[in-house]
């Protein structure tokens, strides 16, 4: 019943807010390169990507962080969104992974089905002062921007901006109250969690679906960040439903309330434990406590959009050595997309979330890194999008202008941070997973896989000397 209603008022809001979709869809911006872009809308078959005419397609792209309170995609204060976009080109990169809350649209729906200022949403999250000073700020950085531009026409600007550049958009409901994210007592962990109500999570990612339509670079859409055990809930009862039946009942109604809006886009589906974990998804074991298993005929006509992710960081165990950080990743869903590997269900998998601090010595001397970066360079799976583009934050667990270690650009979003990693690292890995240098990496880590992983020992060593400037 919700769900009707909500997308009545998704087809009002349209009615009134786009042109013509079906125009924007069908027209291909350029033909200067080999593959035409938006080659739209993908297809998956097994573990690869499709455009529509048929090549493979693999991620490189970057998370842009727009979730936190203000809920207006980061760093405007500090350049033009035409001068982010670029350093992102720069880079090689073909998509952003553009995050938001749910809690945006649910403002939206309860403002009469208009979204609200972004004048009034810095002033709403900063206080007056600073919130205006920051107003003034973006607006002197991006002046197409004034007092009635909305927080969407924010999202708008960056997605016609990207696809001016053939970067695709991939759209991430990133947390339910808008906020940091992730920990299992914020609130926004899983479904009834104090802040993640399921009927208004399947609204907003209808109202999402829709609106991304008038994009032509919309590739993809998550259904929900990094899933977690909701520890802080008020309802005594609300940790006896995290488990995977609950999770596959809830994403048959997320994926269902995106692709009935929208039928082009991928879905991604993302795992528990902070995403960590799709096992069964992967393996066909029982979805426990029930006995079912994951089906494809439970998404009949579009299980060829469904795209698996998971998120790797050096945070909740911690990592020692390659081989036992290629064991884990593979157990926890990647040998979906692994020729070596026996499963009962085939996917794409794109790492959606994974990096370290921007520092000239860590991604050459953490193990962590190390291996990480080695196993995306193996292009098992359909690539990945790193954590984080943003130097700063408006406002970040409530400090403002809180400066980002992880990111990519410094505090201002003028230069990289780590020039030595961008030139060393980042650049090389977008090659090598957009290119076809990457192969004999990949043979490596088959062989590896099947061979218990002897093959293997000192790669590490090897990468860093690799990785190592000619
Ligand atoms: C998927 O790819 C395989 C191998 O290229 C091909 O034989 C098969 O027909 C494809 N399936 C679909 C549904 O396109
Ligand atoms: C498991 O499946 C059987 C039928 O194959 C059914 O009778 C039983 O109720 C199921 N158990 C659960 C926990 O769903
Ligand atoms: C990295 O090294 C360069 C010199 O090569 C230095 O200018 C820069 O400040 C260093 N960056 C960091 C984050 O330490």
């Amino acid at each position: 019943m919700l769900i009707h209603y909500s997308r009545t008022l998704v087809a009002l809001f349209f009615v009134f807010s786009v042109s013509s979709t079906a125009a924007s869809r069908s027209t291909s911006t350029t033909a200067t390169t080999a593959t035409p872009f938006p080659n739209g809308p993908f297809t998956t078959n097994a573990s690869t990507i499709l455009g529509a005419d048929g090549s493979p397609f693999v991620y490189a792209g970057v998370n842009w962080p727009g979730a936190e309170v203000v809920m207006i995609p980061e760093g405007l204060q500090y350049q033009s969104i035409a001068t982010i976009v670029s350093k992102i080109q720069s880079l090689g990169m073909n998509t952003i992974r553009l995050t938001y809350a749910t809690e945006m649209i649910d403002q939206v729906y309860s403002n009469g089905l208009k979204d609200i200022p972004i004048k009034t949403a810095f002033v709403k999250a900063l206080g007056v002062d600073e919130g205006m000073r920051v107003f003034q700020q973006v607006v002197a950085r991006n002046p197409e921007f004034n007092e009635d531009t909305t927080r969407l026409q924010v999202y708008d600007a960056i997605a016609a901006e990207c696809a001016k550049h053939q970067i695709y958009i991939h759209l991430d409901n990133h947390v339910s109250k808008a906020s940091w994210c992730c920990d299992p007592f914020d609130g926004s962990t899983w479904w009834d969690d104090v802040f993640f109500c399921p009927a208004k999570w399947t609204r907003g990612l209808s109202f999402m679906a829709a609106f991304g339509m008038q994009w032509p670079n919309l590739i993809s859409m998550s259904l929900y960040n990094e899933l977690r055990p909701p520890f802080s809930s008020t309802k005594p009862d609300l940790m006896r439903t995290y488990n995977w039946d609950v999770w596959y009942e809830q994403i048959q109604a997320g994926s269902k309330a995106i692709h009935d809006l929208n039928p082009d886009v991928l879905i991604f589906l993302s795992g528990l434990n902070g995403d960590t974990d799709l096992e069964p998804v992967v393996d066909g074991s029982p979805l426990i406590p029930s006995n079912t298993t994951f089906q494809r005929a439970d998404f009949a006509g579009y299980d060829n959009k469904l795209v698996l992710e998971l998120h790797s960081y050096d945070i909740l165990l911690p990592v020692t050595d390659c081989l036992r950080y290629q064991e884990e990743i593979m157990q926890a869903g990647y040998s979906t997309a692994s020729d070596s590997r026996e499963v009962a269900n085939r996917f794409p998998m794109v790492m959606t979330e994974w990096g370290f601090k921007q520092d000239n010595t860590t991604w050459l001397e953490n193990t962590y890194a190390i291996c990480v970066q080695e196993f995306l360079g193996s292009r098992i799976g359909s690539g990945w999008m790193i954590w984080v583009l943003s130097g700063s934050y408006y406002s970040r667990k409530g400090n403002h202008d809180a400066d980002e270690s992880w990111g990519l650009l410094d505090h201002e979003w003028s230069a990289w941070r780590s020039p030595d990693y961008i030139e060393g690292g980042l650049k090389p890995l977008v090659k090598q997973t957009l290119g076809s240098t990457g192969y004999h990496t990949r043979l490596r880590i088959e062989e590896a896989s099947k061979e218990v992983y002897m093959h293997f020992q000192g790669s590490s060593q090897q990468y860093k000397e690799r990785l190592s400037p000619q």
